[in-house]
């Protein structure tokens, strides 16, 4: 029998103080299961509900790409800077320390290389290794308009089936095809499908024209890629713009690994995505840390 003694009657309900509903911070993903918002949450941050995604999945289709030569060397120091680390499962066993403890997208598609069709994919990762890995979301490439068009809507698809199952969320990347357009009518085509078909977020493209409208039309979080390389104080105003168009955050590789101070680039680009640092500060800022090294 259980030592009662000293055990009071007065208990208190608050039945003045209704139960709150405690919310979402993030678009579209009220209705999730708690395990899947939890896992969204090792992603975007829930005081700003946005993130900074370091992208170094590259390597599944390109190879050792520049920066990336080398991961443990050149990569893992900017870790402590990320919101979340976007990577394959080979680099994340072989690379990434285990005693990282943010979120972990998993690149979950591959197959061809830049040698042949990119748009030819297959899933490339089962859920249960990706639930041993403890991921926070799996990756597949989406090819809207693409020559395997239904092919990698049909990788999507199984994967967030698949991921409803177990409570993981399921990032939908557009790829945009060497011939298309990379104008907010794709964008918007390609965004939405991954929205409409399951995804809980999608990543694509910063256009300059009517951003807006892609993310005003996509029910989801949009993160936008970095894209190819260019100068520091470019990309941040790609990432200032795309937040201020309602972008929840960025999926940047090259413009942060390739940066010729990533460290100071990645500090410099979590400042815009939290506190809306204005592109010309948020130099200034990069500036003052690239020297100080
Ligand atoms: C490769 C990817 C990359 O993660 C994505 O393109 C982001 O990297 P970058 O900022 O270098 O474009 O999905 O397919």
């Amino acid at each position: 029998m259980a030592d009662t003694d000293g055990m009071t009657d007065s208990h208190d309900y608050y039945l003045d103080i209704p139960q709150k509903d405690p919310g979402y911070p993030l678009k579209g993903c009220h209705a999730l299961d708690w395990g899947m918002k939890n896992r969204l949450t090792n992603i975007f941050n829930p005081k700003t509900g946005r993130t900074v995604m370091l992208a170094v999945d590259h390597g599944y289709f390109m190879g050792p790409t520049t920066g990336l030569e080398r991961i443990d060397l050149t990569i893992n120091p900017l870790l402590p800077y990320a919101d979340t680390l976007m990577c394959t499962r080979g680099i994340l066993r072989s690379t990434i320390p285990a005693t990282f403890n943010k979120g972990v997208v998993l690149r979950a598609s591959g197959g061809p290389s830049i040698l042949s069709e990119l748009s030819d994919e297959r899933i490339a990762v089962n859920m249960e290794d990706a639930i041993r890995l403890n991921s926070s979301a799996v990756a597949v490439q989406v090819f809207i308009g693409g020559e395997f068009e239904t092919t990698s809507v049909h990788n999507m698809t199984r994967l967030v089936d698949a991921g409803n199952r177990y409570g993981m969320p399921v990032l939908g990347v557009t790829a945009v095809g060497k011939q298309m357009a990379r104008d907010a009518k794709y964008m918007r085509l390609a965004t939405r499908i991954c929205a409409e078909l399951g995804c809980s977020y999608v990543k694509t493209y910063y256009v300059e024209k009517d951003f807006e409208t892609v993310t005003a039309a996509c029910p989801v979080p949009i993160v936008i890629a970095g894209g190819k390389k260019q100068p520091e104080l470019d990309a941040l105003t790609m990432a200032y713009n795309a937040i201020q168009q309602g972008a929840a955050g960025v999926d940047m590789g090259r413009n942060i690994f390739q940066s010729d101070a990533p460290a100071a680039m990645i500090q410099a680009v979590s400042r815009v995505v939290h506190e809306e640092m204005k592109p010309q500060e948020a130099f200034d800022y990069y500036e003052t840390l690239k020297n100080e090294k």
